[in-house]
């Protein structure tokens, strides 16, 4: 093998014009996908405090909004929807006048084109917040299953053009997927929460929903943060059960759980950069500590190295505004 002074590493980095020449990955506008959260009301565009610049929109609001983000050329949205009331069994999430449903035709009616992706999971409609239904202080699994059938089967009817469930529960891909086929929507993908780890950087995101557990933990359904042969058997079932894209979540602390899913399968795979990630880059920006522009791109890029297809991110308009 050549070696120094033959070899010269230096000589591809000399220019900008040389190093773009050699690039091997990059973040690019279609990759991205903007969270966004609809609120149940009227003249509420509030800015989320741990989240900066984020903002929860009730529907008279969310036009501008999406108009934004499809300016911007944005492809698609996550919507999460924070009811007025809750129940015990989340059935505000599965009413077809409820606010996500709601938002969804507006969405839909405004910016056509957008892809309207639905977070599907009970939790943000539940009065005890937990992702399923509560049998004897523990989250049923089975019992679950078809409400978020349900779920998904509204939003779809709605007018969303994916559905991407959140919660956890054992065969649940499979639940929808059944869901939907049975009422003629085999064209619906499925992108799943495939290894959702239970992470204490979801924190501002329960904020911003409302969303936090009332007691306990997500432990007994989220994945424990140790484990990662246990993320590829979570990816392997939820592809057999019939998910389109799989996910890692969160995405920073598992980077190498995104590299080991893409090498093990041959699936689209999305990764979440989840608020706890976005709230600490904005502190720090804040104070100006940190370049917030170039962390940002940075820490994407690096997203794109490890593996993913495409990114959830609070960054999304900024970054979209950054590569024009
Ligand atoms: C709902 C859900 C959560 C997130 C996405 N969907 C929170 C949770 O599981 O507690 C987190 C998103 C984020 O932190 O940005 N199950
Ligand atoms: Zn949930």
């Amino acid at each position: 093998m050549a070696t120094f002074p033959e070899v010269r590493l230096r000589r591809l980095r000399r220019t900008e014009a040389l190093r773009s020449m050699v690039r091997e990955n990059e973040v690019k506008v279609a990759d991205l996908i903007y969270p966004m959260f609809v609120v149940e009301g009227k003249g509420i565009n509030d800015e989320i405090v741990s989240m900066p610049d984020v903002y929860r929109y009730s529907p008279d609001h969310l036009q501008n909004a999406v108009e934004e983000v499809a300016k911007l050329e944005i492809p698609a949205i996550i919507l999460f929807g924070i009811p007025e009331h809750k129940d015990e069994v989340g059935s505000p999430g599965y009413d077809s006048n409820g606010i996500i449903q709601q938002a969804i035709r507006l969405i839909k009616k405004t910016v056509p084109d957008l892809v309207v992706i639905t977070d599907v999971c009970l939790c943000e409609y539940t009065s005890h917040g937990h992702c399923g239904v509560i049998d004897h202080q523990q989250v049923d699994n089975d019992q679950t299953l078809p409400l978020l059938s349900q779920m998904a089967l509204s939003h779809v009817e709605a007018g969303a053009d994916m559905v991407a469930p959140s919660d956890m529960m054992d065969g649940r891909i499979k639940a929808i997927r059944d869901g939907l086929d049975g009422k003629g929507f085999t064209h619906i993908p499925i992108m799943s929460y495939a290894a959702k780890y239970s992470s204490a950087y979801y924190g501002p995101f329960r904020d911003a929903a409302e969303s936090a557990p009332q007691f306990g933990d997500r432990r007994a359904y989220q994945m424990d943060p140790p484990n990662s042969r246990e993320a590829l058997r979570e990816v392997e079932q939820d592809i057999a059960e019939g998910a389109d894209i799989v996910m890692v979540k969160p995405a920073l602390a598992y980077m190498d759980i995104i590299r080991q899913v893409r090498d093990n399968f041959n699936h689209p795979v999305a990764a979440y950069n989840v608020s706890g990630e976005y709230s600490m880059v904005k502190a720090a920006a804040q104070r100006g500590w940190i370049d917030e522009k170039r962390v940002v791109m940075e820490t994407l890029t690096a997203m794109k190295r490890a593996g993913t297809d495409m990114i959830l991110t609070y960054h999304a308009k900024d970054v979209a505004g950054w590569l024009k």
